[in-house]
């Protein structure tokens, strides 16, 4: 993408506000750990591997903020800052793992000197960014294959460079069959309440001229009775070690869909996205938002004040409707459990 989603210099971490897109092109600055809690629970940078790469940048803004404390000050303080970290958005499991890598880096070097201890923490966070661009672009490797050629690929919420450090996850492997001249056209599908497909995807799909069609979440099920669907492939928010997987609301039911209409349903992610110590998506904590996503659009009242709103941001696709998993390793087949143990140290 010609945009960086998440830049760090000068002591600053610059996330391209995706609020504001596709209409303007602003960045938000943050420069202390709070600033980057604000930037994840608000939005501003979204997607799992994306809010990974900006809290393992916020644990380097913490430990910069206590530098002149003590050791064993300095790491309280930064553990208490990643627990604010981690809660800013609970389902993705991207953040957790980023920050406990920070965490685990700062535990073993915390009696260096000051200097060289803020150098390793900030080669670090560059190091979990840099690390994500390059899974995403072996993923895609991997998932074009399961493209067909000439095929129409429908896709839920925003998985591309957006929702990543760049290339993205699902949206990566539709860059991947666009560049191969596997002759796609996509489906985004507009993704209520926040429009993450209508403003980000389509966005993104727009900028690198691949053909592509929006539609209203509600009109996916119509599409595949058509026959206009050959495969779906989405994103993942968290992994359970049988394959279960948290995403955006709205893939359970595509799921479904898929599976009564006999379409390959894929996901894509990287294994920082899979969550080994939790066995089966029932155990996934889902993140509720506020009422006033689904009761407003952009700065339109669309619901009465009095009614009461379920937000919830994501769901649980089960292991038996997906196809396949796309990592950086490999396409993984079910049965699940065996095969993302397989590739677990791979
Ligand atoms: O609420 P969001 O926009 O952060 O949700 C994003 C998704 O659900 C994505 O599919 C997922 O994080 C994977 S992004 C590569």
């Amino acid at each position: 993408m010609k945009y960086r989603t998440i830049e760090f210099e000068d002591e600053t971490l610059k996330l391209l506000d995706q609020r504001k897109l596709p209409g303007k092109i602003e960045y938000y600055e943050a420069e202390n750990y709070e600033q980057v809690i604000t930037a994840i629970s608000e939005m501003v940078v979204r997607g799992a591997p994306a809010i990974g790469a900006t809290g393992a940048y916020g644990v380097y803004l913490a430990a910069l903020e206590f530098k002149e404390l003590s050791s064993s000050e300095l790491l309280a303080q930064v553990e208490s800052a990643v627990k604010e970290i981690n809660e800013a958005r609970p389902t993705a499991v991207n953040l957790s793992w980023a920050t406990e890598k920070m965490l685990k880096i700062l535990r073993s070097s915390r009696y260096k000197d000051r200097k060289s201890l803020l150098r390793i923490l900030e080669k670090e966070a560059n190091n979990i960014a840099q690390q994500d661009i390059e899974a995403n672009k072996e993923l895609a490797s991997y998932g074009v294959k399961v493209i067909p050629q000439n095929s129409n690929v429908l896709t839920h919420c925003n998985t591309g460079a957006l929702a990543t450090v760049d290339y993205g996850t699902a949206l990566g492997v539709i860059r991947e069959a666009e560049k191969k001249n596997k002759n796609i056209h996509v489906y985004a599908t507009e993704t209520r309440p926040r429009l993450q497909g209508a403003k980000l995807t389509a966005f993104e799909l727009v900028e690198e001229n691949i053909s592509a069609t929006l539609i209203a979440d509600s009109t996916a099920g119509f599409l595949m009775k058509e026959n206009k669907v050959d495969v779906v492939i989405v994103g993942a928010d968290r992994i359970a070690a049988n394959g279960d997987t948290a995403n955006k609301i709205g893939t359970y039911m595509l799921s479904e869909l898929a599976r009564i209409h006999n379409i390959p349903f894929y996901i894509a992610a990287p294994r920082s996205t899979i969550d080994y110590k939790i066995q089966m998506g029932s155990a996934i904590a889902i993140e509720e938002r506020g009422a006033e996503e689904i009761k407003m659009i952009g700065d339109e009242k669309i619901a009465p004040d009095k009614i009461d709103v379920y937000n919830p941001a994501f769901d649980v696709t089960p292991a038996e409707n997906i196809t396949g998993i796309i990592t950086e390793v490999g396409v993984v087949d079910p049965p699940f459990s065996a095969g993302l143990m397989e590739i677990r140290d791979k």
